[in-house]
């Protein structure tokens, strides 16, 4: 604990705030540094993606979700590991680094340097590509949310450039960074939100084979914030959160798009019900509140089952201070919520499984859209205060019961990836793969938890630290040899 700390912290805010520096350098390299040992049937790569660049020219980015995205990789083969990380070459990376200063309105807070005059009437965005990344039918794409994804080498992580998949995605439709693999199928099921005064959903379905297709598309009353959807047996299930655009400030350039967002009083939640093998769209108003991520969803009983981590709040922007000073005292904190819903007759019901902020949520790759055990997040050092994501958690959804392994006071974790082991059966039999950042000796660490009992089986210290990254994925392929 450093004499910074507050006492009511579990860390100190200049620790937290040197995750969000800027990783200039792109490396490649194999990881010497491991205390433990790598579990003999952990063999693929970790990929993860998330903000890499925070400034530009002397100019800070406002949000860190505006931060340029990075793609790490971490490959393990034959008890070894390696890593490497690069830059996702946007156009805006790249005309931004060819200037040496920022051109592009952004859609969390940063603008164009210039005020009104630069900004006013600027409806353009910067495709940033920090959200997510997915491996699926050949293709390794890093996403963001607004418009088509990037393609990649995955031996390489060179970028390709914007692809449309195969024409699917022609004219710019978005596509989420929130895609699911349907265990039923095998499909990767992703979908993309035109949104304005009326919304445009459109739901895609990509093959193994690498085929891609528009699953189905639908328009949505009014202005639509979706950013992950859940499927169950028979469902796609959207949670449409009652937010609003305020567009005034937006389009005379003072505030970025996600500045203009507001919870809108008196708005439900929506639940959209829209069944896999077509028929009408069901759509379900209930009590208001905020959702960024789903754990999962099945149907019990003729019910619907929804976890997720919900806010009674929307998370907005401090504008009085700088994001590397956020006051976590002032955010929401996001608690797992299971949600219940009766398509028979719209009755909803919901309540608290864990009430302690955690986000990121995970769940066996089986288990997705199926009854499930074990949800896997990164949750917070203790419960009753906001704080930064401290600690590993695993919440048995059945019993209530929650383990939590906590690298506090020095650790920050990003979003712990579960991948199952070869052979296990057991659901919670494979292992955790989060990225730490140690402030303390300013560098980041790849921990490996055992998932049946949280203990840390093995530490891979990077060189350098890892800006805070949002989402991975994991896949048993290595694509190259070390
Ligand atoms: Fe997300």
């Amino acid at each position: 604990m450093t004499a910074a700390q507050d006492s009511r912290n579990s860390y100190a805010p200049a620790d937290w705030a040197g995750g969000y520096r800027t990783l200039e350098a792109e490396q490649a390299y194999g990881i010497d540094d491991i205390e433990g040992t790598i579990p003999a049937g952990l063999a693929g790569t970790l990929f993860r993606n998330g903000p890499g660049r925070f400034e530009r020219g002397g100019v800070s980015y406002k949000h860190p979700f505006d931060g340029d995205g990075m793609i790490s990789a971490v490959r393990f083969a034959g008890g070894r590991a390696y890593f490497q990380n690069r830059f996702v070459r946007t156009e805006g990376f790249i005309q931004e680094s060819a200037a040496g200063r920022i051109l592009s309105k952004n859609v969390f807070g940063t603008l164009r340097p210039g005020g009104f005059w630069t900004n006013a009437f600027d409806f353009g965005f910067k495709n940033v590509a920090n959200t997510g990344i997915v491996y699926h039918g050949g293709r390794l794409l890093a996403l963001w949310e607004a418009a088509p994804p990037h393609r990649l080498d995955p031996a390489s992580l060179e970028t390709f450039g914007l692809d449309d998949l195969a024409g699917v995605l022609c004219g710019g439709k978005p596509f989420a960074a929130h895609p699911r693999l349907d265990p039923a199928t095998g499909d990767l099921i992703s979908f993309g939100v035109r949104t304005g005064l009326q919304t445009l959903l459109y739901i895609y379905r990509l093959s193994p084979d690498g085929g891609v297709r528009i699953e189905s598309e639908h328009t949505v009353p009014g202005f639509a914030f979706v950013h992950d959807f859940a499927l169950s047996e028979n469902y796609w299930i959207f949670f449409q959160n009652p937010m609003a655009l305020d567009p005034l400030p937006f389009v005379l350039g003072f505030k970025a798009a996600g500045e203009c967002l507001r919870l809108a009083p008196g708005e439900p939640t929506r639940i959209l019900l829209i069944p896999r093998n077509g028929g009408p769209v069901q759509t379900i108003a209930t009590d208001p509140f905020f959702v960024f991520h789903h754990v999962n969803a099945f149907e019990r009983e003729g019910r619907i089952v929804v976890d997720s981590i919900r806010y009674e709040e929307y998370i907005t922007t401090q504008e009085d201070r700088d994001f590397r000073q956020t006051d976590f005292s002032r955010l929401p904190e996001g608690w797992l919520w299971r949600t219940q819903i009766d398509p028979a007759n719209g009755r909803v019901e919901a309540r608290p499984l864990l009430r302690r902020s955690a986000e990121f949520p995970q769940v066996h790759p089986d288990r997705v859209g199926r009854p499930y055990r074990f949800a896997f997040a990164a949750a917070v050092h203790a419960a009753g205060r906001n704080a930064p994501l401290q600690a590993i958690a695993k919440l048995d959804v059945e019993t209530g019961q929650a383990l939590f392994h906590s690298f506090a006071p020095s650790g920050f974790v990003s979003e712990p990836i579960f991948v199952p082991r070869p052979d296990g059966t057991a659901e919670d039999d494979g292992w955790l793969l989060a990225m730490v950042y140690d402030a303390r000796r300013d560098r980041s660490d790849l921990w490996i938890l055992d998932g049946r009992d949280l203990s840390c089986l093995t530490r891979l210290g990077l060189k350098h630290h890892v800006p805070y990254s949002l989402h991975g994925t994991f896949v048993p392929e290595v694509f190259v040899h070390f």
